[in-house]
């Protein structure tokens, strides 16, 4: 059924697949970033493509925008739509209440905002995304450049008064240089390795000067879609306390596969 598609693709692949049946025609969509976020941009493109499918698009990144424009998704932005329907986008972690880090790649800012300006959160992944407790991967924390040693010294320092079992912070580089987001700031990765209670800490290190967001989305998320390399999905509603599982058949196409660049 999935031909040349790794597992984890097939995975990613068929969470995206299922989530695009959540958007109905004149939505405003929050578009995600990162890998499994590109395969749904590429499932609603061909929607839009090939079924007239009319929606307007709201990226949360530069790359997102791309992309979306490409597979021929009209692009606004947040300030146009002013709110959203529904925002899908992938997570890097994602516990049993559904709160997430996000912002491996590096697109966390943009994506809160677009994703608390939402009715509707739905994050894809794949099954090694589920964890019991949030902090095995690293935190990301987007600061202003000015300061920036100043308040990770600042954020360390606080780390050490919370229940997290590491306490190491790291500037995030793109080669040798620090890594710059869409809004010209830096990111800081808290390695952390479990974290008590995400809620505080969320808080707590929004408080300090410098920091401009972090990763921890709480009570952000409504629906989680969990993708595996079969082609079953899992789709998990915090809301409604359901629990479905679906398989996609699908049939790989060129148009569809080729020159993903996420
Ligand atoms: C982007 O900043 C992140 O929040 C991504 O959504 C997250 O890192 C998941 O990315 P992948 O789908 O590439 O794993």
């Amino acid at each position: 059924m999935t031909g040349d598609l790794s597992p984890i693709d097939t995975a990613k692949f068929v969470a995206a697949k299922r989530a695009v049946d959540f958007v109905e025609d004149g939505m405003r969509v929050g578009l995600g970033t990162g890998s499994t976020a590109a395969w749904m941009v590429r499932c609603l493109g061909e929607l839009v493509r090939e079924d007239g499918l009319r929606v307007t698009g709201v990226p949360t990144s530069t790359r997102t925008a791309e992309l979306a424009r490409k597979v021929g998704i009209e692009v606004v932005s947040l300030d146009e739509a002013k709110w959203l329907d529904l925002t899908i986008d992938g997570a890097d972690e994602v516990d049993p209440d559904l709160n997430l880090i996000k912002g491996g790649g590096g697109a966390l800012l943009q994506e809160k905002i677009v994703a608390t300006a939402s009715d509707q959160m739905i994050v894809i992944t794949d099954a090694t995304k589920k964890v019991e407790a949030l902090g095995a991967f690293p935190l990301p924390v987007e600061v202003v450049p000015f300061g920036w040693q100043t308040t990770k010294a600042l954020v360390e320092e606080t780390l050490s008064g919370l229940d997290v079992l590491g306490e190491s912070a790291t500037l995030r580089l793109n080669g040798q240089a620090p890594f710059v987001t869409d809004e010209g700031n830096y990111i800081v990765d808290l390695h952390l390795h479990r974290i008590a209670n995400a809620r505080q800490l969320s808080l707590v290190l929004n408080q300090i000067p410098g920091v401009v967001e972090n990763g921890l989305f709480i009570d952000v998320c409504d629906i989680v879609i969990v993708g595996h390399g079969d082609g079953r999905v899992e789709v998990d509603d915090i809301n409604s306390g359901t629990h479905e599982e679906d398989r996609i058949e699908f049939v790989e196409t060129d148009n569809l596969f080729t020159n993903i660049s996420e």
